[in-house]
């Protein structure tokens, strides 16, 4: 295995693909150890890891939590209102006190700026549990799931319905990129990936045979798709007033069973979560009401015809970011 040990992990852009692929493939070990009932804590036991959450979370709380269990860990958990980061002490100062305490940090804030600036004062390992950016943890779970289904990444084809340019469709297409899976962002233009990471996806893609697009109409995007791909319309920080201007822009990429026809036949489709594919949440229901509506990204139907693999997707999670976490605190396989 690669050297991983003190490294940060805060985008997948530092990774090298054989990297990328390494961390996988750790992460597969250690799902199987669970299933077997193995114990991994011999190496890792007594650490102290830090969880930062400026945004709410379910998953990746819940990984870091079971997976820092699993290696024999403990945790420390700050929630959105519970530590003084940005409003009383400066990300510097508070790197440099968690660094003196903990050997790991894993932070989920706003903008990117803030986690790069903790890593570089923390002295520890940070990692990236998602910004306004990027969420390259939910990579590793997204490109093991594909893996897990069709037994290679390679050449598969990966189209992104939606906001694009935000955290998943950005890291999405740097996984794909690195991995050489081809990429499509569909989208009005307005949301697809700034042109300088689309000018670097494009250095990476070359190197592993990917090819990247970027195509608005929806249903020429998923031709040949091997995996179709959504996320939420409005993501965790964004204001209420642009909900109805997101809803009127990408109504039309919303995955229904008639566009997930048009992919290839064996297709299928993820969704990193939490999804509106129904009313059954307060948003949801709110959003339903205001503008007549029964679900936003994705449909019910397709939802749940695809649930199997969306919620493998969710449960390699963990098993990806106890890899991450393992292999940068010095974990020898
Ligand atoms: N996919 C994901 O990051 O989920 P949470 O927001 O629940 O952590
Ligand atoms: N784009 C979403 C991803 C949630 C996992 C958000 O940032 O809210």
């Amino acid at each position: 295995m690669s050297d991983f040990k003190g490294r940060s992990f805060l985008t997948l852009m530092e990774y090298s693909p054989e990297e990328i692929l390494e961390l996988i493939d750790l992460a597969d070990k250690f799902k199987k150890m669970k299933k077997e009932n193995v114990p991994h804590n011999d190496q890792l036991r007594g650490k102290n890891i830090a969880l930062i959450f400026e945004k709410t979370s379910t998953r990746t709380r819940c990984s870091f939590e079971v997976a820092a269990n699993d290696l024999g860990m403990h945790t420390t958990y700050l929630s959105p209102s519970g530590s003084q980061i940005g409003k009383k002490e400066s990300i510097e100062d508070t790197a440099k006190v968690l660094g003196r305490m903990f050997d790991g940090i894993e932070y989920r804030g706003f903008e990117q700026e803030l986690v790069e600036k903790l890593a570089r004062y923390a002295g520890v390992p940070v990692w990236n549990g998602l910004t306004n950016e990027y969420h390259p943890t939910q990579i590793l779970a997204d490109m093991m799931t594909i893996r897990e289904h069709f037994g290679d990444l390679k050449g598969r084809k990966l189209v992104y319905m939606g906001d694009a340019r935000y955290n998943m469709g950005n890291s999405l297409m740097i996984g794909c990129a690195k991995l050489g899976l081809n990429f499509t962002a569909s989208a009005p233009k307005q949301y697809f990936p700034n042109k300088e990471l689309r000018n670097k996806c494009a250095r990476w893609a070359e190197e592993s045979g990917s090819v990247l697009s970027f195509e608005t109409n929806p249903f020429e995007a998923i031709k040949g798709a091997d995996v179709v791909y959504t996320d939420v319309w409005v993501s965790m920080g964004e204001p209420d007033s642009i909900w109805e201007e997101r809803i009127r822009d990408l109504t039309p990429y919303k995955v229904t069973t008639e566009l997930m026809s048009k992919a290839k036949r064996d297709a299928i489709f993820m969704h990193c979560l939490p999804a509106f594919h129904d009313l059954n949440t307060k948003i949801g229901a709110q959003m339903g009401k205001k503008f007549n509506i029964t679900d936003m990204e994705v449909t019910d139907d397709v939802f749940r015809d695809y649930s199997e693999v969306i919620f493998d997707e969710a449960e390699n999670r963990m098993h990806t970011i106890k890899a991450v976490m393992a292999a940068t605190l010095g974990y020898k396989d």
